[in-house]
């Protein structure tokens, strides 16, 4: 049976890297069949919308969806974000994205002294509701006396299936959980937060898990990352903490990301953590790893471990003896790296 997976290459880089991740799966030769959804900001202009009207069944009549970058300097951010890639998420219901950060051989970080063997994290993100729920309002528009309110919700159920997953997590990796909040001066949301991560810690006796302050734990990234191994935290903390994660890991080319619903049977959707990169885009040096590494991700969540295991160490393969784009120390272009990563998996 084919795997139908839904393409939306987006805006800026994100064209550039998805066409490499489309290139990498064909190498594997599994039998995928790609519907190319042109979703983003050059149909905004077009039609008025980022996406098109059946956006939600288009999607959940897929096995899975990758998902290069929104945005674009043309439409405001707010724009691209709220009619994409957070409608998705929210009514797909991926409450879970998994981000993990691991420095891959041959890829410079710029933390001094440090290799791959102090850079191995997984972050469980928050992804429907907290910080991007979306709640709030404007008054008194362009007057003085202008407010804006951003409103944050944490729901008990929302908050314990992501905290259960990472614990869920934590077992199968090295025991390890760190649980991130800010519940010092946020005294609702973060503390029912901590509440609940205390009460799960009970199903999983053998978890050791830490409550950290957010602030401290960026500091801590940077300065002792070996000490962290799965890190759970709200929408926006888990999207802050995984841009340190990026840049640590040899940059934001390098990151990749899942958007999943645990236990269900919703597509998932796999996208690079970065943006469009409108500074680089159309000129052929964005860094393909994110995109390419998501599609391991994506092929072992649609029950492919076998595929996903050799693009995994194809990946590593070329990241370590090149070709490599500019961001990471090399001077390939996009389409070379891409082309190296298929060809070593063809060959594998
Ligand atoms: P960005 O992630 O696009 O870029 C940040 C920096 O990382 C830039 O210097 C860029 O050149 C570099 N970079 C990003 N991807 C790279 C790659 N593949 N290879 C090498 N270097 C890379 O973040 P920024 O500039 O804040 O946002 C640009 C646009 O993307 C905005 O419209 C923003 O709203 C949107 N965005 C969309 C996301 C999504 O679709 N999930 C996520 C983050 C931002
Ligand atoms: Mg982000």
């Amino acid at each position: 049976m084919s795997l139908k997976i839904a393409l939306m290459p987006g805006d800026g880089v994100g064209t550039e890297v998805i066409a490499e991740a489309r290139k990498v799966v064909d190498a594997l030769g599994l039998d995928v069949e790609w519907t190319e959804l042109d979703w983003g900001a050059d149909r905004w202009h077009r039609t008025g919308s980022m996406v098109a009207d059946d956006w939600e069944e288009t999607l959940r009549s897929h096995d899975a969806c990758m998902l290069g970058a929104c945005g674009h300097p043309s439409v405001p951010d707010h724009i691209s974000l709220w009619e994409m890639i957070l409608p998705i998420r929210q009514r797909l219901d991926l409450w879970a994205n998994l981000r993990p950060v691991r420095l891959l051989p041959g890829v410079p970080t710029p933390l001094a002294g440090r290799s791959a063997k102090d850079i191995d994290m997984l972050f469980v993100r928050e992804n429907s509701e907290g910080e991007y729920s979306g709640i709030g309002g404007r008054a008194h528009r362009g007057h003085p006396g202008e407010v804006g309110i951003e409103t944050s919700v944490f729901t008990r159920a929302g908050v314990e299936r992501v905290v259960r997953y990472a614990f869920e997590q934590a077992s199968a990796r090295s025991g390890r959980l760190t649980s991130a909040t800010k519940s010092n001066a946020s005294r609702y949301g973060y503390v029912l937060w901590d509440e609940v991560v205390e009460e799960t810690s009970s199903e999983f006796p053998t978890v050791e898990v830490e409550r950290v302050l957010v602030d401290a734990l960026a500091a801590r990234m940077v300065r002792n990352p070996g000490s962290l191994d799965v890190v759970v935290a709200s929408n926006l903390f888990g999207d802050i903490l995984t841009d340190i994660a990026a840049a640590i890991q040899g940059g934001m080319g390098t990151a990749a990301s899942a958007n999943i619903a645990p236990g269900s049977d919703t597509p998932g959707l796999f996208e690079p953590v970065h943006g469009s990169a409108p500074d680089i885009m159309g000129q052929g040096i964005a860094n393909p790893v994110g995109a390419i590494w998501s599609t391991v991700l994506m092929l072992e969540h649609l029950g492919q471990p076998e595929a996903s295991a050799r693009l995994a160490a194809a990946l590593d393969e070329v990241c370590a003896q090149g070709p490599r784009t500019a961001d990471v120390g090399g001077d390939a272009g996009t389409v070379e790296v891409g082309d190296a990563i298929a060809a070593r998996v063809a060959a594998g």
